[in-house]
């Protein structure tokens, strides 16, 4: 059995937040026919319902736990915590996944700069720092994986707090992964997601259907898995974004000669 295998497994515990709809949803569904049981955190109401029943007819009743919570809100995250020890014991893998994307510009007097940076950014930091010490203690395998964006990285023009915030995403997880390597009892490994052009709520807009070349968030999981199977760091999808392409040369320089170079993960 691969590393991933060993942690997709049976009794083990994945928690993905922004896991009632798009990419979080279809990772949930996966961790759930892995034979996982699965802990989905989201803001609440009819949406987190209905993703609960979805995962409930995969996993059964008694795998599946949703909890209405809201990722910017550190005393929210210290309780979804609480009470996910509390049912299942453990945790192994957390998907720090929840994000939002508003456009935002630099000189207007938008509202929603300060949410875009709590919700995809601090919701990251809060969700990694108190899973975290958990995760670590019980000394059995595990992932985590944060949710970045090629935005965060080539920084195309339009929306700033949103790439300013998967920036921060994508040092945050670099900086855990050089502190996972230096844990000594850390069994667990950080992975940095970095989606193309995926069709879910975030992108849709008006569009009733799937552009061309946009990827469904059940393929964006598919390449994440198989990802994780070799061990990356960087789970970096294949640019299909038709509406903002990345530059590549720019991205090449971010990432270089590290994702050419760096040895797989191996725990
Ligand atoms: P989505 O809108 O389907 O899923 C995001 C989920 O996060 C929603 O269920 C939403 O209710 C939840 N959420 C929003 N604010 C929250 C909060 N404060 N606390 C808890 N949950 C909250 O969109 P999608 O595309 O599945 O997004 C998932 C992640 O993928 C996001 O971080 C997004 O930035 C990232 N991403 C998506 C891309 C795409 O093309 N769809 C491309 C690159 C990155």
């Amino acid at each position: 059995m691969t590393n991933i295998q060993n942690i997709f497994k049976q009794s083990n515990v994945a928690v993905v937040t922004g896991g009632a709809s798009g990419i979080g949803l279809a990772a949930a569904k996966h961790f759930a026919k892995a034979g996982m049981s699965v802990v989905i955190a989201d803001l609440g109401g009819e949406k987190l319902a209905n993703a609960r029943a979805e995962l409930e007819a995969i996993a059964g009743q008694e795998h599946v736990m949703a909890v209405e919570t809201d990722v910017s809100q550190k005393e929210q995250i210290e309780a979804l915590e609480r009470a996910v020890i509390q049912r299942f014991g453990r945790v192994h893998v957390l998907m720090n996944n929840a994000g939002i994307g508003p456009e935002t510009s630099i000189f207007s007097a938008q509202s929603g700069w300060d949410n875009i940076l709590a919700v995809n950014l601090l919701g990251v930091i809060n969700g990694t720092r108190t899973f975290g010490p958990g995760m670590i203690a019980h000394g059995e395998p595990g992932l985590i994986i944060n949710t970045g964006s090629k935005q965060g990285i080539t920084t195309p023009p339009g929306n700033p707090a949103y790439n300013i915030s998967k920036a921060g995403v994508k040092v945050f997880t670099e900086a855990l992964e050089h502190e996972l390597r230096n844990t000594e009892r850390a069994q667990i490994s950080a992975h940095l997601l970095i989606p193309g052009f995926v069709f879910t709520g975030l992108t849709k807009g008006d569009r009733q259907e799937k552009p061309a070349g946009a990827w469904t968030p059940e393929q964006t999981v598919a390449f994440m898995v198989e990802s994780l199977e070799r061990g990356d760091f960087y789970i970096l999808c294949p640019d299909n974004d038709v509406a903002r392409p990345v530059d590549e040369r720019r991205m090449a320089w971010a990432i270089g000669d590290i994702i050419e170079n760096r040895p797989p993960l191996s725990r």
